[in-house]
This record gives C-alpha cells, structure tokens and sequence, in this order.
C-alpha cells in the first residue's frame, strides 16, 4: 500500500471528486434543506407538546401545516440531493474509468501480457462497483448525515446543554470499534478483490476454452476448480461481511445506551423542575432524526473502506512507469523507405533466459526476405522488438537508419504494417477490421486489399461485408481470419510489412494467390515473412535461418539447399 489512508482518500477526492464540484455543492446545497427540516421537526414537537398541554387551537392548524410542510420540503431535498451527487459520482467514474483504461491500454505490452485478462476486466467491474458505491455513500451521507447531526445538536444545546453534553461523550464512544473496524474491512477487501480477479480469468479461460474443454471431456476438472474458487470467494466475501455485519450491532448498542442515560438524566432534571416534557420530547423526536444519520456514518467507513482498497489498486495501475517510453526527445519519423538492421541484438523476455542472443542481420528497401527456424528460436520476437513492443538489452535496431528508440514509437508502428502469429480480429464487421488498416480507408481500397489477401469468402458469408467477425474474429475459420488479417495489413500504407505466419492456414490455391499480391508489392515494400512452409519462403530473396536467437545460416533457397545446413535438414522433412 502506497499511501496512507488519509493520503489515499484526500488524493480521490482531488483527482476525481473536485473537478464534479458544482455537483456536489448542489447536493450539499439540498442536504442543508434536509438538515433545517430536521430542526424544524425538533422546534415544532416541542411547541406542539406545549400546545397540547395549554390547549390550544393552534395544535389544529399550525402543527399539521407545519409537519407537512417538513415532511415534503424534506422529501423534495432528498431527491434533488440524491440526484445532484449521482451525476457528480457518475461522471467521476466515467473520468476514472477512461484514465485507468488508457493507462493500461497504452502501457507496457510486458504488462499487458503478464496479467491474465481477467484481472483486468475485474478491476474495472469489481473494483469500480466499490469505488462508485463508496463514492456515492460518501457524498450523500457526508453532506446529509453531518449537517443534520449538527442542526440536530444545535437544537439539543438551544433547549438543554447539560443533556446534550452526556449525549455527546456517550455517542462517539460507539464510533471508536466502528473506525477500527474499517481498518480490518480495508485489508480483507483487498485480498477478495484480488481473489475475485483470479475467479474472473478462470472463468474467462473456460469459456473461451470451451472447445479444448469438452474435446478433452475437462468439464469435470474444470467444474471442480471453479467451486474451489468460488468457496473462496464466498469465504474473503463472508470476512468482509462479518466485519460489516458488526457495525449495526454497535451502534444499535450504544444508541440504546444514549436512550436510556437519557431518560435517566431527564428524569433527573424534570424532578429538580429544571426540564419541561415539552424538551424531552422535543429531544426525543430530534435523536429519532438524527439516529439514523449517526448510524448512516457508521456504516459509511466500512464502504469507504472497500472502497479505499480499490482505488489503491487503481492508483497502484495509475502509477505505474512504463519502461518502454518514448525519450524525451524522441522524433516522429516520417514515411520510411524501409531498411530494416539488426546489430547484435541480445534480448530476454521478463523473467525469461535470452532469447535473442546477437542477432544480426539487414534487410534493404523493397525486398522480400524470409526468417525460417525451428519453433521458439526467437523469430515472432524479432517482430516484437521491431514493433519496439520490448526494448532489447543491448545492440541495436534501425528503420532507416533510424534507432527504434530515438523516434516516437507512435510514427515507428506507422511504418510497420502486422500480420501477427494469432490473426486476431476485433469484434466489428469485416469491412471495419480490414479498414483499421488505414484511417479513411475508401471502399476501392478495401476491396482492393481484400482481392490482393484472396478473400473471395466475404461475398457469400450471412451479411457479407457487414458480417460481424465475432470476439477475436470466431465466426470465421482460421484460414479467413488470416486473411482478413492480411488485407487489413496489406490496405495500410506502412512501408514495411511483417507476416507471422500469416499464410500457415490457408490451402495452395488462396495462398498461391497471396503469394502472386505480395510479389506485386516487390520494390515497394519491405516483406519480411515468418514461415515453416517452404513454398512460402522460397521466393524470398534471401532466407535468414534462425536458432537460438541469432542467425545461423543466410542465402537463397537454392543457395542453403546446396549447403546442407540446418535450412536443408528443415527442408527434407518437408519434401518427405
Ligand atoms: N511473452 C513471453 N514471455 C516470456 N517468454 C516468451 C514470451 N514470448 C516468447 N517467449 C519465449 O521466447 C522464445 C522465442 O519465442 P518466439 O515466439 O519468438 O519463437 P518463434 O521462433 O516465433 O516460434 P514459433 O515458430 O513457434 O512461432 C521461446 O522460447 C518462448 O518461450
Ligand atoms: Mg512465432
């Protein structure tokens, strides 16, 4: 934990709170109604009980004009007030949402990578659930409760400052355990919450999975590990509530307490002749009101509480320093003519052994070379630090002579156009996720990518052009998505196109097609192509044979045939 709780919650209200201030006003504003309807209601009891003692007409007319009066003038507060905080804490958690989001969005990819995705979907559900309820109890209680407990208060010490003193030592006695109790809330919270994330991935990876699942008959497994995990979620949730459920008690304890030393003390003083009935009732109907708002505050400190442990986590994100930054004076690049140089590039993934180990190798503008190499030599990270989604521990990269790290990472993606290992669609139409490939992008061009990826299936999919792609482009085979994938990076005007497999899926026929397009672009792009495929690489210009994280072998197809080195093993296996 960063930030003590004072710190944390002054630091909320700052950023978060404050710039819906006019809101909040509004309510506090109403709340002040609220509270001179409860003192009303205290001054009319009394008046009224002297009344009726005296007989007198005016306990017909005035005191029921008067209560009603009280009671829809309050009525009408409470609802203005209410409405008056809801838009302050909704807009408030539009900011924080959309603040947490790009951070974490624009982010380190390593982050992004590390966390399972459900905690990150829980943490907007789970954590701004709290936040938006802890938010909400605090600025209609805050406002509402304090000024009716002091309008209350003034009331009592206008009739009796001697009752009113004992009720004052007596009441913020039960605050004491409540206060402490939401320490305890604060740090079960956080533990449940994380707890809550962990359940959302899982859960996420089973649907997802569903196909792995029931292929290989894991729904039991799968059934058993989900109630593992939610008995520990009812068992964080039921600490939490324990604690909760202890607040009510206590206040309900100490207010039965303050009730009974009051008519004690009451009796006390009428006996003496020093107090009126009039005053005990009118004490009475005023503790009756202000009660209530005591207890309203009790209860505020635990939700505050949890809500305190979320936006700790939310902070915690919010501070975060990405590694991979631009430097501070760092360039956009323009339109790149598309060299691309690795010089002795040694990379680790976090928490990895090296997995790029003095890489090395150039590729010219225009040209189509190939990187080949058994799984896991390291060629997808080549791409990774290219797309400079990692910065290399040392040697380095260019674009146009250009280190990577000396332009803004922004206008170095421009230049790269990627088909990645995954083909992974957003869930829009197939229009939209070829046309993400370039802002504006017309219907020509989209077309024209989409004939150049052979993606002659649109036309006769329910909904064609406007079919939805579904999350992660499900609704298609994994052969279309690929090459809807591949029109969305062949529409893009990036000068440099990187395929990561991106043809492993499709038959001869499409990828003989795709094939033809792409030696259409030969002298205007840079392709560099990742493939195990032998028809898919042996065009290439030059063939770069990775192991290891670094080069082993370069050269023509024909020219590493001959040589007999790891390309020639790798493609005997293929013509057997
Ligand atoms: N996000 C990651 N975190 C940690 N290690 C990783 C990560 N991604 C890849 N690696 C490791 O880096 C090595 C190289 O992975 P890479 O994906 O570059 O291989 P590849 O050559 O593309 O293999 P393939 O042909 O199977 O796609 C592997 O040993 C892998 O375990
Ligand atoms: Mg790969």
């Amino acid at each position: 934990m960063a930030d003590t709780t004072k710190g944390l919650s002054h630091r909320f209200v700052r950023d978060w709170l404050r710039p819906q201030w006019a809101w909040f006003a509004l309510g506090a504003m109403f709340a002040a109604v609220t509270a001179a309807a409860a003192y009303g209601y205290g001054e009319i009891t009394m008046r009224s009980i002297d009344w009726l003692g005296t007989l007198d007409s005016r306990i017909f007319t005035v005191t029921p004009i008067v209560i009603i009066s009280l009671a829809l003038l309050r009525g009408t507060a409470l609802y203005w007030q209410t409405q008056a905080n809801n838009r302050g804490v909704q807009r408030a958690m539009v900011e924080i949402q959309h603040a947490l989001f790009g951070k974490l969005i624009k982010g380190d990819y390593a982050r992004l990578q590390a966390a399972a995705s459900g905690e990150y979907v829980s943490q907007f559900a789970n954590d701004m659930n709290l936040i938006r309820e802890a938010a909400l109890r605090v600025a209609t209680n805050l406002a509402k409760s304090t000024l009716t407990i002091i309008a209350s208060v003034a009331f009592m010490f206008s009739k009796d400052w001697a009752l009113t003193l004992l009720l004052l030592v007596v009441y913020p006695l039960a605050f004491w355990p409540v206060v402490r109790l939401g320490d305890r809330i604060r740090g079960i919270s956080r533990r449940a919450q994380e707890q809550a994330g962990e359940l959302t991935s899982f859960l996420g990876e089973s649907f997802q999975g569903a196909r792995t699942v029931k292929a290989f008959g894991l729904e039991e497994y799968q059934h058993d590990r989900a109630r593992k995990g939610f008995e520990e979620r009812a068992r964080l949730y039921l600490k939490v509530l324990r604690s909760k459920a202890m607040v009510d008690p206590l206040l309900e304890m100490f207010g039965g307490l303050a009730l009974a030393g009051l008519f004690a003390f009451a009796a006390w003083r009428s006996l003496s002749g020093q107090a009126t009935v009039a005053e005990l009732v009118g004490f009475i109907t005023i503790i009756g009101v202000a009660s209530p708002e005591v207890r309203a505050l009790g209860t505020l400190n635990s939700v505050v509480n949890e809500g305190l442990a979320a936006a700790d986590r939310v902070y915690a994100a919010l501070d975060s320093q990405p590694t991979v930054i631009d430097r501070p004076d760092a360039r956009p690049l323009g339109k790149a003519k598309g060299k691309v140089e690795f010089n002795d590039v040694r990379f680790s993934y976090p928490g990895g052994g090296p997995t790029l180990n003095g890489l090395t190798f150039a590729v010219q503008p225009g040209e189509t070379i190939a990187l080949v190499g058994p799984s896991g030599a390291g060629k997808t990270t080549v791409f990774n630090m290219l797309l400079r989604l990692y910065d290399g521990s040392s040697g380095n990269l260019r674009l146009d002579g250009h280190d990577v790290r000396d332009v803004t990472a922004m206008s170095l993606r421009r230049n790269l156009a990627l088909v990645s290992q995954d083909a992974f669609l957003f869930d829009a139409t197939i229009r939209e996720n070829i046309a993400l490939g370039r802002p504006g992008a017309t219907d020509d061009q989209v077309k024209a990518a989409a004939e150049a990826a052979a993606c002659d299936f649109i036309d006769a999919l329910p909904g064609g052009w406007s079919a939805p792609a579904g999350e992660g482009g499900r609704n298609l085979s994994g052969g279309q998505r690929q090459r809807i994938a591949l029109a969305r990076a062949l529409i893009s005007e990036a000068p440099v196109l990187l395929l990561d497999e991106a043809t492993s899926a499709l038959d001869s026929e499409s990828e003989a097609r795709v094939q033809l397009a792409l030696a259409g672009l030969a002298g205007k792009r840079t392709i560099i192509v990742i493939a195990h495929r032998l028809a898919t690489v042996r065009r290439a210009s030059r063939i770069f044979v990775m192991d290891a994280g670094r080069v082993v072998e370069s050269g023509a197809h024909d020219e590493l045939m001959v040589k007999g080195g790891v390309y020639a093993r790798l493609a005997a296996h293929q013509l057997t």
